[in-house]
């Protein structure tokens, strides 16, 4: 078989990028650890190699920049996140920082230049897997971080600021790479669809039209621990049974509503022992929706039968808020933009909003965004089994090439 213009090699890439974990059962890189700055050496040498300048900055992103013929004229800015949620695929995030860099390796043998230059990020803690708190990378970028979030702490106790430190990075200049307004001309991201809308419609490619916000909370539920044996029915706090109570008001409060989502990813109850009553429960819970209303709605809701069920139980509940965003459009003139550049490929697409999050949404406030979906084998992701044909890939780059070739600055 012929060999492929950029799929073979980015597909061992990704594989080589796959291997890359904290452990050795799956996939898993999460944020300031030895594999997160692994993988983005990896990538910073395919970005050398490819003809880039690279720097890791103050946030712990890995940036390469392809210098255009006008070097005061703003850059256009692509990539995706190199962090990975618990036992994960390897196209989540990868596939938006590989793909960019095989533009940019084509347009670099080309001897090409554009006339403005090109950024190629490979973002930093997307998921929030090891804080809960997530797109730190990005805020950065957008000038949006907020130093608050350094206090969050993993499940051993390290505090963001202190994995800051020990990764070799100062806490207190995580802000400072920071973009000056008007200094990114737009943001472009390529992703896997995480879904099963484009493999239903028999497309390889879809363009974005907005990205869903999410809202993210910690509970703490406390009770009284108790031996199994001996505490009736009638007189026990059992902050688990709380917790299963409010896991299944999610489910019922977040069905039937077009778009709106809920779930409970994490729980845990404590000490966690087959002879003893569960005296705390700590549960994560994610809700999100198309509309930020609905979403609004949901987890005031959700938050109120929180209190309801503890008072009924005399549990005490404490919630922290995670993460909040809102609903993010796509910029209309570079949706066109990225339509054309699908098109230019010889392939039908379409339209569709994105239910998951993604650094393009983070950066909305800094440039216009416009992402770019491929399909993935049965809509699988956030696992192992996320699985995408070569021939998606192939046509992915070639689109993203197109966009960036024939990108041109936007109101
Ligand atoms: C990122 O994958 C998210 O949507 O949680
Ligand atoms: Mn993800
Ligand atoms: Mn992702």
């Amino acid at each position: 078989m012929a060999a492929t213009r950029f799929a073979d090699r980015m597909l061992a890439q990704l594989d080589e990028l796959g291997r890359i974990s904290e452990s050795p059962d799956f996939l898993q890189r999460t944020f300031l650890i030895p594999q997160h700055k692994q993988a983005h050496e990896r990538a910073a040498a395919w970005m050398r190699e490819a003809g880039m300048e690279v720097e890791h900055d103050s946030a712990g992103n890995v940036v390469g920049r392809y210098a255009g013929t006008d070097p005061a004229a703003p850059a256009l800015m692509t990539g995706s996140h190199l962090d990975t949620v618990r036992n994960a695929g390897k196209y989540d995030g990868m596939l938006g920082v590989i793909a960019p860099i095989a533009c940019i390796a084509d347009l670099n043998r080309r001897g090409k230049r554009l006339p403005f230059p090109i950024e190629v990020v490979g973002f930093a803690n997307e998921e929030g897997t090891r804080f809960g708190s997530a797109m730190t990378g990005s805020r950065a970028i957008a000038g949006t971080f907020d130093p608050a979030m350094l206090e969050a702490r993993d499940k051993q106790g390290v505090s963001m600021g202190e994995a800051y430190k020990a990764f070799g990075l100062d806490p207190a200049k995580v802000g400072f790479c920071a973009r000056k307004p008007g200094s990114i001309a737009a943001f472009v991201e390529l992703h896997i669809e995480q879904g099963p809308v484009l493999e239903q419609e028999g497309l390889a490619l879809g363009v974005v039209t907005a990205i869903s916000g999410a809202h993210r909370f910690r509970v703490e539920i406390t009770g009284l621990a108790g031996h199994a044996g001996t505490v009736p029915m009638g007189q026990r706090q059992d902050a688990l049974v709380a917790a299963a109570e409010i896991v299944q008001y999610i489910e019922k409060r977040c069905t039937g509503t077009p778009t709106l989502v809920g779930t409970v990813g994490m729980l845990e109850a404590l000490p966690g022992a087959m002879n003893v009553i569960p005296g705390k429960a700590v549960f994560s819970i994610d809700v999100r929706a198309g509309e930020d209303d609905l979403r609004d709605l949901a987890a005031d809701d959700i938050l109120k039968q929180i209190r309801v069920v503890c008072a009924g139980r005399k549990l005490e509940a404490k919630i922290t808020e995670l993460y909040n965003s809102t609903a993010t459009p796509c910029h209309p003139a570079l949706m066109d933009a990225a339509e054309a550049a699908i098109k230019a490929q010889g392939v039908p697409t379409m339209r569709l909003p994105s239910g998951a999050g993604h650094d393009a949404a983070t950066l909305a406030p800094l440039c216009p965004i416009t992402m770019i979906f491929m399909r993935c084998t049965r809509g699988i992701s956030h696992n192992p089994l996320e699985a995408v044909l070569p021939e998606d890939v192939e046509l992915a780059t070639g689109a993203l090439l197109h966009f960036i070739e024939n990108f041109k600055p936007v109101q």
